[in-house]
């Protein structure tokens, strides 16, 4: 595997592989690599002939200086686990190499970025919008993968992909959890020796709450996951939504037949953690 920090490097050298009729996994990462990203590029090298993978923590999508300060870097195991997982390029720029002038471009992302996140960390979704429509004009992907814990964020990418025109294809990838059920995240590290045993509740809840379809509207289970996740000794919830999979608009009843999927999408303050998880609803 070649690590390149150089977007010209990168750009030159995957717009060769295109013209020789390549076709390019991209994965974009933050760094802190753990299984949940393996599965990203374990997918990616499936599917694709080079798989380029990206470790970059983005400055502009942090809206939340102490959360970027304390993000974890590991340059070096990240490589190595790259290297193991097949990925044939790690592009590690610094951030004056990705951001040589500041980046002042809107994007209008409409409805999907109007809720949850969105209010929330004001900012965060045009910075993630950023930096992904950069790493797929240096790298030409014909496939870019995401993570669905960040529910939300694929969507937004979508819409970005919309919006800019882009020919590549949006491949979205399920939840990787721990045998507890924690989903797994990079900042899992900066939990407590309690709050990492309080934190599988998270999805323990959520699962449960999947159960009440029958019994409950959408309000009720979301005031009941809300109560039941709060009464856990050192988690507050921030917001609990279950909304629209494709408009991630709130619904006031569960989908019917034809219509998208309905997820429950969860903030917690773990101690001063921030842990996001969702879950899919069956159909009542
Ligand atoms: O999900 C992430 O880790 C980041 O938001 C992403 C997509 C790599 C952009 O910086």
């Amino acid at each position: 595997m070649k690590v390149i920090r150089s977007v010209k490097e990168l750009s030159q050298l995957t717009e060769a592989l295109r013209s020789e009729g390549k076709s390019i996994g991209l994965v974009p990462t933050m760094g802190a690599l753990h299984a949940g990203h393996r599965s990203l590029v374990d997918r990616s090298v499936k599917e694709n002939d080079v798989t380029v993978v990206s470790v970059f923590v983005n400055p502009t999508q942090f809206n939340n200086a102490h959360d970027l300060a304390t993000y974890p870097r590991t340059e070096e195991a990240d490589c190595q686990m790259l290297e193991q997982a097949g990925a044939d390029y790690a592009f590690v720029p610094s951030v004056e190499e990705m951001y040589p002038v500041p980046d002042t471009r809107q994007f209008d992302l409409g409805e999907v970025a109007a809720v949850m996140e969105g209010p929330m960390r004001p900012g965060h979704f045009n910075g993630v919008a950023q930096v992904v429509s950069r790493l797929m004009e240096y790298s030409h992907p014909t496939r870019a993968y995401f993570g669905e814990k960040d529910f939300q964020q694929i969507a937004v990418i979508r819409r970005m992909v919309e919006l800019l025109g882009l020919d590549v294809e949006i491949v979205d990838c399920p939840i990787v959890r721990e045998p507890d059920g924690l989903a797994m995240s990079s900042r899992n590290v900066r939990l407590t020796a309690e709050g990492r045993k309080v934190a599988p509740s998270i999805h323990s809840i959520l699962a449960e709450s999947t159960q009440w379809v029958n019994e409950l509207t959408p309000d009720e289970v979301i005031d009941r996951v809300i109560a039941l996740t709060n009464s856990e000794n050192g988690l507050e919830v921030e917001y609990y939504q279950i909304v629209n999979a494709l408009t991630m608009q709130p619904l006031n009843s569960w989908p019917k037949e034809g219509e998208p999927d309905a997820v429950g999408c969860i903030t917690v303050y773990c101690g001063d953690v921030r842990l996001i998880d969702n879950i899919k609803y069956p159909r009542s």
